[in-house]
C-alpha cells in the first residue's frame, strides 16, 4: 500500500513535470518550444527566465484568470498562442504580464472580445486575431483599448462593418490588417478622426500613423471614400490586389473606377491621387486655353485678310468707276 503510495506519487509528479521535460523544448534559455504537445493549459514548469513562449499547436480552449501569474510567466516578451482552440479568455487572464510586446491568437475561436481585455499588456505592440470568428464589432465603442499597440492582424475574421469607434483607442496603429473580410463600403472616418483625448482636450489623436491598410480579399462596393482610401494608404499591391466587386459579379480594381467628386470635404485631401487630379486639370486648362487663343488668332487674321480684301476690290472698283466718269 505505502509503496503504491509511493509509486502514484511519483507518478503525479513525473505528471506534473512531464508537460515540461518530455513536450517543450529549450533551443535557448530564453525560448521554450512547446508547440504540437497535445496541452489543454498553460505548462505549469516553464522556466521563469523565458522570454519567448511558443504554445502553438495545442489544444487549450480556456484562459482562466492570472493563469500566467500562476505559472511564473510573468516576464515574458512574446507568446504565441496560434492554432489553439481558445473561446473563452477571462477579463483577467493576462494581468501581470507586464512585459509582453507580441501576442498570437491566430487561428482560435475567440467571437467578442471585452475591450479591456489587453489593458494589462502595457508594452504590447503587436497583435494578432487572424482566423477567428469575430462576429459584430462593437458600434458605439472602440474595439479593443490599447494604447500601446502599433501593428493588429484582424484578417480573415468575418468582420462586416467597421465604426467610426472601431480604431478609436488604439490610437498609435500603424499596421491594420483588413484582408479576407465580409467588408463592402468604409468610411473615411473610420481611419482619420478627430477625437477627444484622456486630458479632455480636443486633439487629432486617432491613427495619425497608420502608414499599411490591408483591405484586400473583401467584396468591396466601390465609392469615392474607398478610391480616397485606397490613394491616401499604402495599400500593398492597391492596383491589383484591392479588387471591387460590381453589380454584375465581375471585379475591378479600384483604381479603374471613375470616382467623381462631390464638394464634400473629404475629398479635400493631399493625396496623391488629387494632387495628380489637380495637375493633369492645370495641363489641360493650360492646352485648352493655348488651343482656343490660336483658333481665335487664326479667326482674326481670316477676318483681316477678307476686309482688307474686300476695301481693296471697293477702292479699286470706285476708282475704276472715277475714271469712266473723268472718260
Ligand atoms: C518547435 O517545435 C516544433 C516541433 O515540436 C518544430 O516543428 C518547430 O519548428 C519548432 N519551432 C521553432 C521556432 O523552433
Ligand atoms: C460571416 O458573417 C455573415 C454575416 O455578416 C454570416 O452570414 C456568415 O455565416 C458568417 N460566416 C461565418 C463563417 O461565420
Ligand atoms: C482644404 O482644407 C484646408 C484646411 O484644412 C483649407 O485651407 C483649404 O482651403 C481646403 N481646400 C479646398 C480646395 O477646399
Amino acid at each position: 500500500m505505502i509503496l503504491w503510495l509511493i509509486l502514484f506519487g511519483m507518478f503525479q509528479l513525473l505528471q506534473a513535470t512531464n508537460i515540461c521535460t518530455y513536450h517543450c523544448e529549450y533551443p535557448t534559455p530564453r525560448y521554450v518550444n512547446c508547440s504540437n504537445a497535445f496541452l489543454t493549459n498553460i505548462p505549469n514548469c516553464v522556466q521563469t527566465s523565458v522570454l519567448f513562449i511558443n504554445l502553438e499547436n495545442n489544444d487549450i480552449s480556456f484562459l482562466d484568470d492570472d493563469v500566467f501569474q500562476i505559472n511564473h510567466l510573468l516576464k515574458i516578451e512574446t507568446l504565441n498562442l496560434a492554432h489553439n482552440a481558445i473561446r473563452i479568455i477571462r477579463t483577467n487572464a493576462f494581468r501581470g504580464l507586464n512585459n509582453l510586446q507580441r501576442l498570437d491568437l491566430t487561428g482560435n475561436e475567440l467571437t467578442n472580445l471585452d475591450r479591456n481585455l489587453f489593458s494589462y499588456l502595457q508594452k504590447i505592440t503587436w497583435l494578432s486575431l487572424e482566423d477567428n470568428k469575430l462576429l459584430v464589432l462593437p458600434r458605439e465603442e472602440c474595439f479593443l483599448n490599447i494604447e500601446t499597440l502599433i501593428t493588429l492582424y484582424l484578417s480573415n475574421t468575418n468582420i462586416s462593418e467597421l465604426y467610426k469607434a472601431t480604431f478609436e483607442c488604439m490610437p498609435n496603429l500603424e499596421n491594420i490588417y483588413l484582408n479576407n473580410n465580409n467588408l463592402h463600403t468604409i468610411d473615411v472616418d473610420v481611419f482619420s478622426k478627430i477625437v477627444l483625448n484622456s486630458q479632455n482636450s480636443f486633439g487629432i489623436a486617432s491613427l495619425q500613423k497608420l502608414r499599411n491598410l490591408d483591405l484586400s480579399g473583401n467584396p468591396w462596393k466601390c465609392d469615392c471614400d474607398l478610391h480616397l482610401i485606397a490613394n491616401k494608404y499604402n495599400l500593398p499591391g492597391k492596383e491589383d490586389v484591392l479588387l471591387c466587386a460590381l453589380p454584375d459579379h465581375t471585379l475591378r480594381s479600384v483604381n479603374e473606377l471613375m470616382c467623381y467628386r462631390s464638394s464634400n470635404s473629404l475629398m479635400n485631401s493631399t493625396s496623391d491621387s488629387d494632387s495628380d487630379h489637380t495637375k493633369a486639370a492645370f495641363v489641360l486648362g493650360i492646352v485648352i486655353g493655348a488651343l482656343s487663343a490660336s483658333c481665335a488668332f487664326i479667326l482674326v487674321a481670316v477676318l483681316v485678310h477678307f476686309i482688307r480684301k474686300c476695301w481693296d476690290r471697293m477702292s479699286h472698283r470706285t476708282r475704276h468707276q472715277e475714271y469712266e466718269n473723268i472718260d
